[in-house]
């Protein structure tokens, strides 16, 4: 039999994908459009600018994923498509196309979480793919999550942000710093803050590690309301004077970036820990959303990973960040089991693991 297809169609968020992706594990094409120009002017994403966009660009993104392929959408296996969670406009456009395609094609349809999404994707790029259970830590734009994957469909969720997610706190300090967002995929201003932070100093800013003193024993919830506050209070006390300012921009960044990161260690650390308490053998450390596309963020959580025995696994960067692919393979995995959705399903703009 000849390997399965999947189209897979993402708008949760910025980015408009589309991809067709086979149960051998290539990818047959991948189709993009990007927003970054239309949101930088207002500093973020704003849903009816993102709404109008993903409309006038799908259509466009979803023909050009198939051309690409070279495969006619009588030949795909099924139509998957982000179901939430994300922006109710946006998420719309891409349920509304995927379920018209999907009936009048009379394939199955399979609505896919945004986060099962990015967390397997590192089951798609590797060689040798992770095997379930494994510790698995998303970071992105709007989400934090540290989860158990178990396997397709069946997570533990051991923590989340009690505030703003590690991409939307990168996005504001970045802000904060006027840095310019960097241009093309897997821009933005996080990836901005990083190539700043690389020529800053971690240590001449001492910015407080959230929670450390937490009375919550075992707790892994994280926080970055305060980390971003911290951020604010130390630059309104820099001296007036513009040149030592834009001096000590790159040490802020770079002081912020190494605050972030110790704070992903020590819930990790209780992550791993959480795992040998409960008997649970995780194979893995996969890390994946924006943020993980971060050259920082990846070396510091490498050795943790190895420090406990297993290897940390990301997908490359440009699959890191939201796009069709992610959506597609998620899709073939539930397709795989089984897992398929009535054409009425609705989004679901809040869908917990
Ligand atoms: O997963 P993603 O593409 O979209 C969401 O689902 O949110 O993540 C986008 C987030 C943005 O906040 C962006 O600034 C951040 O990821 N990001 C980064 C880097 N690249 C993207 N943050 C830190 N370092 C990076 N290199
Ligand atoms: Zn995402």
């Amino acid at each position: 039999a000849r390997p399965l297809r999947v189209l897979g169609i993402e708008t949760s968020c910025d980015d408009t994908g589309a991809a067709v992706v086979t149960s051998q594990r290539e990818i047959l094409s991948e189709a993009i459009h990007l927003q970054h120009k239309l949101h930088e002017a207002h500093g973020g994403i704003v849903p009816i600018v993102a709404l109008a966009s993903h409309s006038a660009h799908l259509p466009g993104v979803v023909r050009a994923a198939l051309d690409q392929a070279g495969v006619k959408a009588t030949e795909l296996d099924a139509i998957a498509v982000t179901r939430g969670p994300g922006i109710h406009s946006c998420l719309s456009v891409g349920m509304n196309a995927a379920k018209t395609l999907a009936a009048v094609l009379g394939k199955p349809l399979i609505g896919v979480n945004h986060m099962e999404g990015h967390a397997l994707m590192a089951r798609f790029t590797e060689q040798t793919p992770p095997q379930f259970p494994f510790l698995c830590l998303l970071i992105s734009g709007g989400h934090t999550l540290l989860l158990v994957a178990h396997d397709v469909n069946h997570y533990t969720q051991l923590g989340t942000t009690l505030d703003d997610a590690v991409g939307e706190a990168y996005d504001k300090v970045a802000r904060m710093l006027e840095i310019p967002w960097l241009e093309g995929r897997g821009g933005g201003p996080g990836a901005a803050l990083e190539l700043l932070a690389r020529r800053g100093d971690p240590h001449r800013f001492a910015l407080p590690v959230p929670m450390r003193h937490s009375t919550r024993v075992g707790g892994m919830d994280f926080s970055f309301a305060g980390l971003k506050t911290a951020v604010q209070r130390e630059l309104r006390r820099l001296p007036s004077d513009e040149a030592v300012k834009e001096n000590q921009r790159a040490d802020m960044a770079a002081s912020f970036q190494y605050t972030v990161i110790a704070h992903l260690l020590d819930k990790l650390g209780r992550g791993f820990k959480w795992c040998r308490q409960n008997g649970i053998d995780a194979t893995s450390l996969v890390i994946s959303g924006g943020v993980a596309s971060n050259q920082a963020i990846r070396a510091s959580l490498s050795r943790l990973a190895e420090n406990n025995g297993v290897p940390l696994v990301c997908p490359p960067a440009k699959l890191c960040t939201d796009n069709g692919v992610m959506i597609a393979w998620a899709g073939m995995e539930r397709l795989q089991r089984g897992l398929i959705d009535d054409y009425a399903i609705d989004i679901r703009i809040r869908w917990p693991l």
